[in-house]
């Protein structure tokens, strides 16, 4: 059987940035995937890291690429009641974002990796764990017609939130925390500047709408919608009418442009504890699901890894468990802080199907607190640019 010292399950953000952390503390691991690495390269989803995710990227030394095309931005706005409110990150906390899309991190995550020479497996089928609670866990895997064997110290399961890795644990091991919302998001990627030089957040009787990017020459645009939305009741004129509705503002324009890509994003909130059992230990979707609103599932998947990486690095050092110890317990504190500001970004900005008033009402007051109070935009920022400690 062939042996590594930590089996990774999943080349998603999370899997390729701990095998890029642990391969720069000289850590062997094997990074097993599911799908081809076109298909991986090619998903579009997040685009927005945290201060201390691109930090990290480039200390990681995949940061390069980040740094010359990702879009720095000081701050978001946000509208509603027809006005729109900068929250100036930069002023209010010292820190800003980068744009820069969940594909491109993770083309620059691959280039690394087989430019480093470590394996990672693409179009590998039917992972089974096993063992993971002994101290000699190992992975069964199927790739060019065989069944192979991987023996391992220990597994990471970054296989996000339909993977194998959660499913492996035992019945009654898990806790479950999970929360529905009865909105989707319906997105495009379109060949169109974007109309502005920031996010926009807008809360909209017709329902929420978001304008992102990727590039000066690609936007990313968002609509509420019903979590089971048909995108073929969609035409492209139907999507921009649309976005002209809920977005439009006198005397700014939101420019129209060739749709490339059009999805649903369902809206779900959903978190397990631990996220270890024995030797496994879980990371990124594969733990924690957050409503795009806010924009923390990509940075929660890095961060995750961090900690990881360094309670690994520690174990391998000086046979110490502490920090591998401390993992689930130190993640969490920042998961659900991430899930509670998903959350309240939320509820905040969507319509709710059943129009109820009252609810209508406070989101129309808490939006007015965040445009007239100090304290309450800083919260804001600070959740969003990434708390420092949680
Ligand atoms: N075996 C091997 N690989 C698997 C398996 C399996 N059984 N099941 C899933 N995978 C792979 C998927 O094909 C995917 O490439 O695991 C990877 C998981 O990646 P993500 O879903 O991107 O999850 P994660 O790395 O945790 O990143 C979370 O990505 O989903 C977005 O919005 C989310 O931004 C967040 C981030
Ligand atoms: C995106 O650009 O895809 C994006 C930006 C901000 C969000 C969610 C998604 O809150």
């Amino acid at each position: 059987m062939n042996r590594t010292q930590v089996a990774i399950v999943g080349a998603g953000p999370a899997g390729l940035t701990l095998g890029q952390l642990l391969h720069r503390a000289g850590i062997e691991t094997v990074i097993l995937e599911r799908r081809g690495r076109e298909y991986v390269e090619a998903r579009v989803r997040a685009g927005v890291l945290e201060h201390d995710v691109a930090d990290l990227f480039e200390q990681a030394g995949v940061g390069e690429r980040m740094r010359r095309e990702g879009l720095v931005h000081g701050g978001v706005e946000l509208q509603a009641a027809g006005e729109r409110h900068r929250i100036a990150f930069d002023e209010l906390t010292g820190k800003s974002i980068v744009v820069y899309g969940q594909t491109e991190i993770v083309k620059d995550l691959i280039a690394a990796r087989l430019e480093s020479g470590a394996p990672i497996h693409f179009d590998v089928d039917g992972v089974a764990l096993h063992g993971l609670d002994t101290d000699r866990p190992h992975l069964e895997y199927d790739e060019s017609g065989g069944r192979h064997e991987l023996g391992a110290d220990l597994v990471a399961g970054c296989d996000g939130f339909h993977g194998v890795s959660r499913s492996s644990i035992p019945q009654g091991v898990l806790r479950e925390f999970a929360r529905d919302y009865p909105y989707g998001w319906l997105g495009i990627l379109a060949s169109v500047a974007p109309s502005s030089e920031e996010l926009i957040y807008a809360h909209h009787e017709r329902g929420f709408a978001l304008l992102s990017m990727r590039s000066p020459e690609l936007s990313r645009l968002y609509l509420q919608c019903a979590p089971d939305e048909d995108v073929s009741a969609w035409s492209d004129e139907r999507v921009w009418t649309e976005l002209q509705t809920r977005l439009g503002l006198d005397g700014w324009t939101l420019h129209e442009g060739a749709i490339l890509e059009k999805g649903v994003t369902p809206m779900r909130s959903h978190v397990v504890e631990p996220m270890q059992w024995g030797r496994l230990y879980l990371a990124g979707d594969a733990a924690h699901i957050v409503p795009p609103t806010g924009a923390k599932g990509l940075n929660l998947a890095v961060r995750d890894v961090h900690v990881l990486a360094d309670a690994i690095v520690a174990w391998y050092a000086s046979g110490d468990p502490t920090l591998l110890d401390a993992y689930s317990e130190t993640c969490l504190r920042r998961v659900w802080r991430a899930e509670h500001f998903s959350w309240w970004m939320t509820t905040m900005l969507h319509r709710r199907p059943d129009g109820e008033e009252f609810d209508l009402r406070l989101q129309l007051s808490q939006l007015r607190y965040l445009r007239t109070s100090r304290v309450a935009a800083t919260a804001l920022a600070e959740n969003y640019v990434g708390i420092e400690r949680v």
